[in-house]
């Protein structure tokens, strides 16, 4: 139901009586729209028709959320939370369709306390990656956080999806290293691991954003790195080979040895082999010569650095510097994306034909990145991220257009794209990266204010397979009245007695 004039109204005097008032940007406020596009990477997704918050609540501690929650229940408006911003959908700050809603944006809710004896740290979900990853480094420089490589993301968003990087193959996705976390519930609760029970702790671990309530703080384990890691980027273009090197890239990738990733950016004509080694050149060679050698790797293909200087090497560039990871004012263009899982070799022929179609005119990228090693190690039904034994690789497909089009022909290649993909990837399901959202993979349906079941079985088995059945009875324990939603939240089941 959208809420009268008279509840929102009621919604802001409840806010304002418990929530200072430096810390509400109603829509009349002179900053509401710069804090609002203040985290949007993609202008696709904030335009004049967007439709907006009602008010953007900036929390500096747990009440402030509670606060919020309680209002919002009372006067029945809606909240979407907001960590990094990066969600590919920008589901954390627009509705697709019309509704009156709230924004809690947890940006000034960031601290990260590492605690290097026990490998752990606290990490608040408005912190950044990159945040997390250069405390971790001040405090160690042996440990390390297993998670994404664009150092802007949220920990809140990435986290609720699961999460992988570079480390993926030796320590798994970030999700797997969670040990405890802090929710406020659709109650105004705040509950901790033991608080909010079995189910509950496992859905927030990977099964979406926004369903559950608001993760506020995550407790995670950190990782072992060495005090050398290698990273190379090798291109090949198909001149130089490129379609057999990805046909045995396929097979290879996956099941290296855990210490070494090779990601692959397909683009054009050519192919980029982007990789870390947790281990020094001397040790990296041999090892690609007897398991990769048509990538002719060579001493100068080597950098050798921190696992820490890394981090802006891979996404940022080479000359980008470690504090340029604690930048979160950069921004993206225009793009869409969608994502897929193979779990049998494509042959040689379909990487040909895959090349024509990145060789069109309105044609974008994909990116691959190798499973195998930690990631797979874990059983499906660990965590609601279903991505494990089987996938040899995830593939994230991307387009881009500038402002000067619509993005039509593009969109177009992306879906046309995808169904020439069809006979290659993963099927009954077709799997997909619920951090990689897609809307056009299937929306909610409401119906009597409850998100149908059926309506979110089409993405939910997409993103979570047989995990969504268990997702949505978690959801009926902890928000049985839909409370939290979006067009992609999991719906609830309530378990009959
Ligand atoms: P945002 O704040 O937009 O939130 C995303 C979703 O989670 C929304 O539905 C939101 O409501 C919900 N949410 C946010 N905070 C929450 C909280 N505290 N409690 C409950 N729900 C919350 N992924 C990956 O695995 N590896 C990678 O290397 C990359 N790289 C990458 C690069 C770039 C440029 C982009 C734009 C994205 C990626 N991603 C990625 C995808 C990324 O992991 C995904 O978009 C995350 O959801 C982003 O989290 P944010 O907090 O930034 O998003």
């Amino acid at each position: 139901s959208v809420p009268s004039q008279a509840s929102s109204d009621g919604f802001l005097q409840c806010l304002s009586a418990a929530i200072p008032n430096e810390l509400l940007y109603t829509q009349s406020s002179p900053l509401f729209t710069p804090v609002l596009v203040s985290s949007v990477r993609n202008p696709r997704l904030f335009t004049n028709t967007t439709v907006k918050p009602l008010v953007i609540v900036t929390p500096t501690n747990a009440s402030h959320v509670q606060s919020a929650v309680v209002c919002g229940r009372r006067h029945d408006v809606r909240i979407r939370v907001r960590s990094g911003g990066h969600d590919y959908e920008g589901l954390s700050y627009r509705s697709e369709r019309p509704e009156v809603f709230a924004v809690v944006d947890l940006n000034k809710m960031r601290s990260v306390r590492v605690n290097p004896s026990a490998g752990t740290a606290s990490i608040d979900s408005g912190a950044t990656l990159g945040e997390v990853y250069y405390a971790v480094s001040k405090a160690s420089t042996q440990l390390a956080f297993a998670a994404g490589l664009c150092p802007t993301i949220g920990v809140g968003g990435f986290l609720s999806g699961g999460g992988f990087g570079m480390l993926l193959r030796k320590y798994g996705a970030a999700i797997d290293s969670v040990l405890d976390a802090t929710l406020v519930d659709a109650e105004g609760r705040l509950l901790d691991k033991k608080a909010m029970g079995r189910d509950v702790f496992w859905a927030i671990r990977g099964g979406g954003g926004e369903s559950f309530g608001i993760v506020l703080s995550w407790k995670v384990k950190l990782v072992p790195v060495p005090p050398t890691v290698t990273m190379f980027k090798v291109a090949k273009t198909v001149a130089e080979g490129a379609v057999d090197i990805l046909t045995k890239w396929q097979v290879v990738a996956p099941a290296l040895p855990e210490d070494l990733f090779i990601r692959v950016v397909v683009q054009s004509s050519a192919a980029e082999f982007q990789s870390m080694y947790l281990g020094t050149c001397d040790a990296l060679l041999p090892l690609m010569g007897s398991r990769f050698p048509e990538l002719g790797l060579n001493r100068t293909h080597c950098n050798e650095m921190t696992w820490i200087q890394s981090v802006p090497y891979i996404y940022l560039g080479s000359t980008a510097t470690v504090e340029d990871i604690l930048n979160r004012t950069t921004s993206d263009g225009l793009r869409k994306a969608t994502s897929d899982y193979v779990r049998q070799p494509i042959p040689k022929d379909g990487w040909l034909k895959i090349f024509d179609f990145l060789a069109q005119p309105t044609a974008g990228i994909m990116i691959v990145d190798p499973y195998g090693g930690k990631i797979s190690a874990f059983p499906e039904s660990a965590t609601p991220f279903p991505h494990r034994a089987g996938v040899l690789f995830n593939i994230q497909y991307m387009n881009f257009w500038s402002a000067a089009t619509d993005g039509s022909a593009q969109i177009k290649w992306l879906k046309d794209f995808y169904t020439f993909m069809t006979p290659y990837v993963s099927s009954n399901p077709r799997q997909a990266y619920v951090n990689y959202r897609d809307l056009d993979l299937g929306q909610n349906v409401v119906v009597g204010n409850i998100t149908t079941y059926e309506s979110a079985k089409v993405w939910g088995e997409k993103y979570y397979k047989d995990n969504f059945k268990r997702l949505a009875f978690a959801k009926g324990k902890v928000d049985p009245n839909n409370y939290f939603r979006n067009e992609q939240s999991i719906p609830p089941l309530v378990a009959r007695k």
